[in-house]
């Protein structure tokens, strides 16, 4: 869309956002409802309570009330939408019906990423992919939108249904007006957010870090994947990685609750994402919690990733 004055943004809500660009009435009221979910999910977060709830979730980590709570918003939402068949959650152990049968789309939600940070007031997230075709077996074309809502200072949502990425803001009558319309990444950035104990690094990826450290690169890594994802976008620009461990090969993150809406979102930014050889949205996923190292971000930098970890390079 032509471009948008500042003055002009913060009257164009999400809604009107979609129906400008052309998003089909049923998908574009399908990202609405989700995105009010933010709210619901923001304000349990403000009244949260910090007690574990006691469940364990497929991952064998403990869970917090929140999110189950999390999750219980969204499946419920999704539930009574009318646009959506099947509902996947990485706090479930299997996929769940939220519709008759035959509705358009299936929906995969992180409820809430990183609520481990709950009790330091950090800033965390809610990661949410929509798919066409079956999760599991409908090939790189199923994902067809991807958002995630970050609680922090501000609520804000990062969307994108093809038509490149566009964040908005929660203002204070309870609407998303458009904040950053078309985010794209410069080449390449100066912040890198870098995940994993460096004593579990391949010697490959060690040698990949301490070049961007020899560039001059800055850390910042709060252990939120959604908000350092996030200031790669806003900063236009660095490099996000979990890498492969040594005794753990796949890293830790989800490839279909948290990797594949972010490569969506930062591939239509304009950067990449990649495992350390193949692009994300590229990788079949084989279960549902399976796992996989990322490196996602501006093209200089995954690219130079790939240069490391394809063995083209050595340290500096
Ligand atoms: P979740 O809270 O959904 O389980 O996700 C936590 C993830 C992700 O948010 C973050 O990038 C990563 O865990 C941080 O892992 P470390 O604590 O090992 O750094
Ligand atoms: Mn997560
Ligand atoms: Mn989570």
């Amino acid at each position: 869309m032509e471009n948008i004055s500042d003055a002009t943004k913060q009257f164009i809500d999400l809604r009107r956002h979609m129906w400008m660009a052309g998003i089909e009435v049923d998908l574009r009221r399908l990202i609405w409802q989700i995105a009010v979910t933010g709210k619901y999910i923001s304000s349990k977060i403000q009244e949260s309570n910090r007690k574990l709830a006691g469940f364990e979730n497929i991952y064998g980590e403990e869970q917090l009330a929140l999110d189950r709570s999390s999750d219980e918003i969204i499946k419920r939402q999704l539930e009574f939408s009318g646009f959506v068949n099947q509902y996947a959650s990485e706090e479930r152990e299997s996929i769940i019906q939220v519709g008759k049968g035959g509705e358009k789309y299936i929906v995969t939600a992180d409820p809430l990423d990183g609520s481990s940070l709950v009790d330091t007031n950090l800033a965390i997230g809610t990661i949410i992919g929509i798919h066409r075709e079956s999760i599991l077996t409908g090939g790189d074309k199923s994902l067809i939108a991807a958002m995630y809502i970050t609680y922090g200072p501000l609520i804000t949502m990062i969307y994108s249904a093809g038509n490149g990425t566009h964040e908005f803001v929660l203002n204070r009558e309870g609407e998303y007006v458009l904040s950053e319309e078309s985010i794209i990444l410069k080449e390449r950035g100066n912040i890198y957010s870098i995940g994993g104990l460096r004593k579990d690094w391949a010697q490959k990826h060690h040698d990949y870090i301490r070049c961007l450290e020899s560039e001059g690169y800055k850390l910042r890594y709060s252990g939120g994947f959604v908000p350092d994802i996030n200031q790669i976008l806003i900063k236009r620009g660095g490099v996000f990685t979990y890498p492969a461990l040594k005794g753990n090969p796949n890293g830790k993150l989800r490839l279909i609750f948290e990797l594949q809406p972010m490569a969506f979102l930062m591939e239509q930014a304009g950067g990449m994402a990649t495992d350390g050889r193949k692009s994300i949205l590229s990788i079949e996923p084989k279960t549902l919690d399976q796992r996989c190292p990322i490196y996602i971000g501006s093209k200089y930098e995954v690219e130079k990733a790939k240069a490391f970890l394809d063995g083209n390079k050595t340290a500096i």
